[in-house]
């Protein structure tokens, strides 16, 4: 079986159990830029996690792409990846642990034929915030799971939650035993030795976890499941590790046909990165200095290292993206729609790369020269830092041309400040995400009201070219960006503020309709996202002035709004303008 046999096989099963299937949402979300890429399933979903209604009902099921940066520094062993995909099942305020249990089992051993003795599962251990899991335990052994291999942990293992705030529960997770030695006599699916890989997660999504770390149960009892699709995929088809299948064969192959100085780790690392940056660039991303712009600067030019590590001659990379393209197009079509893009993108970040390199080493031999004129022969960490920060000088090259000079590096201060570094991007990483998901406060609704209210009055003062190309939203401030060709003028500016004002007087209703994704298109609904809601979407009406669509939540009406006041014009990008405005209570 492939990859995709397994993603249909899962849809089909869900399908026929009735769920509706809804396309994955892009990596980059679109209305939320707070968050720097899709990292789980949820994501997309939150909004009907806490109890708005799904226009697809209650019983869904995804394939979806994400993609997490964490373990960024891990890739090159034999199971990191920062993109995956995930499949899920989704019960919104449907069925429960019962149903959602006997689903998991029956698709693992029925659809996919492992053996029930190669599976073990995970319950969780119960706390001050939430009782001991049995009732999914006595599940467990209903459907035939020997007690022995019904295990119970505590929060860290058997608790989903994205960051420190948000929808979150006890978890089931089911693991598949390799068959390798137990590494001791307390060896457990919480060890990770590698005898037991975690397959499928089953979160009871009941409870939402505040800021100020209470729990309070949820208007509904949700289902959140995710199957990680590269993993079992490699397991099904008896790999030790997901590059040694379909997915990224092809390229590993071609890389060690081509490296003069072939290493694994670097292949692996190259065949990942290189897949993850092509998915961010087809969803929209481009490389920059910040955020997730940033990211795929540094999976572009982790890759690249690597190629010269490979000793790669870096003009074979236009070939190696189209081969990537080849052998995944049928599962992410969208590579295919974007090739000229993805390949221009990568090809220009690599020349600015390759002009970084020969910069910072110009920079490098000017302080080695120094040094030397002193009789110094140590170059510093925080010099090795400053190249890094300042040039983007790969320290690992650094620590390579001083070593060729004669010089020593003091290596330990440099992996402490480097650590801090990380930390401290690490630690922003994770704030932003924690953001995008948790914030649904009256505040950040309001704004959301706000940005529709804007979007309208641009196109009304400015033409109906002026379409949103992005949208972040905190409890402080709303930011719109629309294409539009020139800076706008006062005269511009005051008007759209003075008809967004004019309709949050006039009190408007919001009202909520589904329909067709066609239905809406033909209603003259602006903010069409094709493929991210499915067939039916909602379309939010503000009385006669504007209708979108959107997944909401949104005021009820909007005289609650306060005043609007434009706070900033400026550029974001060629031919995109970017309005930052408050709302005055
Ligand atoms: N949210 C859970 C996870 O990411 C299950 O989908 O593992």
């Amino acid at each position: 079986m492939t990859a995709i046999e397994i993603r249909n096989k899962f849809l089909n099963y869900f399908r026929s159990h009735g769920h509706k299937i809804i396309p994955s949402a892009p990596l980059i979300p679109e209305n939320d830029p707070s968050v720097l890429f899709t990292t789980a399933g949820m994501h997309p979903l939150v909004p009907y996690l806490l109890g708005e209604k799904h226009p697809e009902g209650t019983r869904l099921a995804d394939y979806q792409k994400c993609l997490r940066t964490v373990d960024i520094d891990e890739v090159g062993d034999n199971r990191h990846l920062t993109f995956f995909e995930m499949l899920g099942n989704w019960s919104l305020g449907d069925y429960f642990k019962n149903e959602s249990i006997r689903y998991s089992i029956e698709f693992l051993t029925k659809e996919l034929n492992i053996p029930i003795e190669k599976l073990s599962v995970t319950c969780f251990a119960g706390d001050k915030d939430a009782p001991r899991d049995e009732e999914t335990a006595k599940v467990w052994e209903e459907v035939g799971m020997p007690k022995e291999r019904i295990y119970y942990f505590g929060k860290n293992d058997n608790w989903w939650i994205a960051g420190d705030e948000g929808p979150c529960g006890p978890d089931t997770e089911i693991f598949y035993d390799t068959g390798k030695p137990a590494c001791s006599d307390n060896c457990n699916p919480s060890c990770d030795c590698g005898k037991y890989v975690e397959i499928w997660n089953n979160v009871f999504m009941e409870y939402y976890k505040h800021k100020d770390g209470t729990y309070t149960k949820l208007k509904q009892r949700n289902v959140d499941t995710g199957l990680g699709l590269e993993r079992i995929n490699m397991l099904l088809q008896g790999k030790e590790t997901p590059f040694d299948t379909e997915i990224f064969k092809p390229i590993m192959d071609k890389l060690q046909e081509l490296a003069k100085n072939d290493n694994l780790e670097s292949r692996r690392i190259v065949a990942e990165h290189l897949r993850a940056s092509m998915m961010i660039i087809a969803d929209g991303g481009k490389p920059s200095n910040i955020d997730r712009g940033y990211i795929l600067r540094r999976l572009i030019r982790r890759m690249i290292r690597h190629l010269n590590k490979l000793e790669i001659n870096l003009d074979r990379l236009k070939e190696l993206i189209e081969l990537n393209i080849e052998n995944l197009k049928e599962m992410y079509p969208e590579l295919m729609q974007n090739k000229e893009n993805i390949i221009n993108t990568i090809m220009e970040e690599k020349d600015k790369f390759v002009k970084t390199l020969v910069n910072g080493e110009k920079e490098l031999q000017k302080e080695l020269n120094k040094l030397k004129e002193k009789n110094i022969d140590i170059l510093s960490a925080e010099e090795v830092f400053r190249l890094y920060e300042t040039y983007g000088f790969p320290p690992e090259v650094t620590k390579e041309i001083a070593k060729e000079n004669g010089f020593k590096v003091d290596l330990e201060t440099f992996d402490k400040l480097f650590k801090e570094h990380q930390e401290k991007s690490r630690l922003g990483s994770e704030q932003k995400f924690k953001g995008g998901l948790a914030d649904q406060s009256e505040e950040t609704i309001a704004y959301h009201t706000a940005t529709h209210l804007l979007h309208k009055a641009l196109q009304i003062v400015l033409g109906d070219h002026a379409v949103q190309k992005g949208s972040n939203i905190t409890s402080e401030r709303l930011r719109f960006d629309f294409s539009h060709p020139q800076k706008l003028t006062k005269e511009e500016l005051d008007k759209v503020e003075q008809i967004v004002n004019e309709q949050i007087q006039r009190d408007l209703p919001v009202t909520c309709e589904e329909m067709s994704y066609e239905d809406a298109k033909n209603s003259g609904a602006i903010g069409l996202f094709a493929n991210k809601y499915g067939d039916k979407v909602k379309v939010y009406t503000i009385g006669d002035f504007s209708k979108e669509i959107c997944g909401g939540p949104h005021v009820t009406h909007t005289g609650v709004l306060g005043t609007f006041k434009i706070k900033k014009e400026e550029a974001s990008s060629a031919g995109v303008r970017r309005i930052k405005a408050v709302l005055i209570k």
